[in-house]
């Protein structure tokens, strides 16, 4: 058992707390917004999260957990630390430190013995080191024994109190056995679970937090290129991704077409990343990439759905889904949300539903929008409807009752949650995320076949020329 303060009650330091609790430490949240302190004491969370409410009373009940706004305090009563603290988006894109080395600050001013200071919030490498640095300034002469570590977060909203419990590694990076020992001994009962751990340096540490969450927007930006080239060639991204999923150095995850990457995490991420990696004078072309084809990838989801509402102007258009993404009620850098703008600064009206996320949606999103009572009361009379979250209750939907609710039969299925053949069956005119299904005329059809696009020299000419080519080009 380790005395623990978490500095931060966000998304990670608050899963994060209750967690390490749950665990058989004994845990002291900070924040310094007081009306956020008293209700968590009552056991209400500031956001929704599946199962963490359960996990915090129970050990708020048993005594391991506790809320303050005495930060001086708590770390004079803990010997870890955490930093949980926001890192925002700087106006360059980079991440925001300010309120890690505040915090460093006020470790440094209110130690009474060792402290292990350990990094939680993703920050760019490097910060690990500077922290220490800010740290030994502040205490100058006085040699106070201290340690930095960094133990990067893998936490999906929606998920992330099984993915603290039962996660598929965890990261310590350290500079010293000491503190190497503490962090084993904060996360014990997945040391003795047999979860692998992955001891390494701090700036090693702090390097997988962002290759990981990099590597699987790559994956995302990867897979909606696959399906952009889906579309234009006639074939289906769901079976490519599945296709190349069963590979098992590939692996089925994080395949998902659809309109980009959104949350707190990825798009956040992913720019820190490019920036710093530019800054050290080793840019990642893959990473930069990823970036650009995300951010032009939900702007192709506005086009799809002008190509089937050509004149948006005075159009009612209804937007299933605000969240970024099921099982959660985040609505940062969300589809849902971008799409409702768009549709907004078009002329659209926009009639609008989800099952947890309007609450919070309603304080970003014009007084105009029709926040609906359900994807049914959002259908009424709109001129199209897009699903831009996948949420379970969106993916059984009576597609009659919704026909005869909607003023034109028109879906946009951002999510590809629905089946091509299902829609045209029921009479929608739609659109989906890759889903080509070309077949090709054979002789004797009465209709021509659709004309393809060039893709290349080869792909324009005749299959003689084209195989001519070819032979050329394997002659070279
Ligand atoms: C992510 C990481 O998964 C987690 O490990 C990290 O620490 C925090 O960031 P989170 O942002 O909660 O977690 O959501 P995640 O489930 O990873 O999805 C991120 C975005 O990618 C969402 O917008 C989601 O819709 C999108 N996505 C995900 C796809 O478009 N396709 C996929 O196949 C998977």
């Amino acid at each position: 058992m380790q005395k623990i303060t978490m500095l931060g009650t966000g998304y990670v330091g608050l899963v994060t707390g209750a967690c390490l609790a749950d665990f058989g430490n004994r845990v002291i949240c900070v924040d310094t917004d007081a009306d956020k302190v008293e209700a968590l004491k009552l056991g209400k969370l500031p956001f929704y999260e599946f199962s963490l409410g359960e996990v915090v009373t129970r050990n708020v009940a048993e005594g391991r957990l506790s809320f303050t706004t005495d930060l001086p305090g708590a770390i004079r009563a803990s010997k870890v630390i955490f930093i949980a603290v926001g890192t925002p988006t700087g106006e360059g894109g980079e991440a925001d430190l300010a309120q890690v080395f505040s915090a460093a600050r006020t470790i440094a001013a209110n130690m009474n013995g060792y402290k292990l200071v350990v990094q939680k919030s993703t920050v760019p490498v490097g910060t690990g080191e500077r922290v220490l640095r800010t740290i030994e300034g502040l205490l100058k002469r006085k040699k106070l024994p201290f340690d930095v570590a960094s133990n990067p977060e893998f936490l999906r909203e929606g998920s992330a109190v099984e993915d603290f419990m039962r996660p598929d590694r965890v990261v310590i990076g350290t500079w010293s056995k000491k503190a190497e020992a503490i962090l084993s001994e904060v996360y014990r009962p997945l040391y003795l679970s047999e979860t692998p751990m992955v001891k390494t340096s701090v700036q090693t540490a702090e390097l997988i937090k962002y290759a990981s969450n990099a590597f699987l927007a790559t994956k995302i930006s990867f897979i909606n290129e696959m399906a952009n080239l889906c579309e234009v060639l006639g074939a289906d991204v769901k079976t490519v991704a599945k296709g190349m999923g069963l590979d098992k150095r590939i692996g089925p995850k994080f395949l998902h077409a659809g309109p980009g990457y959104g949350g707190s995490c990825f798009p956040k991420d992913t720019m820190a990343l490019a920036i710093f990696a530019r800054e050290a004078g080793m840019p990642s072309r893959i990473v930069e990439a990823t970036i650009e084809v995300n951010r032009e990838q939900r702007l192709r989801m506005m086009a799809t759905i002008q190509a089937l509402v050509p004149r948006l102007r005075g159009s009612t258009i209804a937007v299933l889904g605000l969240s970024f993404k099921p099982m959660t009620d985040d609505i940062r850098d969300s589809v849902g949300i971008d799409l409702v703008r768009m549709l907004r600064a078009r002329g659209a009206k926009v009639r609008t539903f989800d099952p947890v996320a309007m609450e919070r949606a309603a304080v970003e999103l014009p007084k105009t929008i029709y926040f609906a009572k359900d994807s049914y009361d959002a259908a009424k009379g709109a001129d199209g409807l897009v699903i831009a979250t996948e949420w379970n209750e969106f993916r059984m939907l009576d597609l009659g009752k919704l026909r005869r609710l909607l003023g034109r039969p028109v879906v946009i299925d951002t999510r590809n949650i629905y089946d091509p053949i299902v829609l045209t069956a029921e009479g929608f005119r739609h659109e989906g995320v890759g889903r080509g299904r070309r077949v090709p005329a054979r002789a004797g059809d009465k209709v021509k076949p659709a004309a393809r696009p060039a893709r290349n020299a080869a792909a324009s000419k005749t299959p003689k020329a084209a195989a001519r080519v070819r032979r050329a080009g394997t002659a070279s």
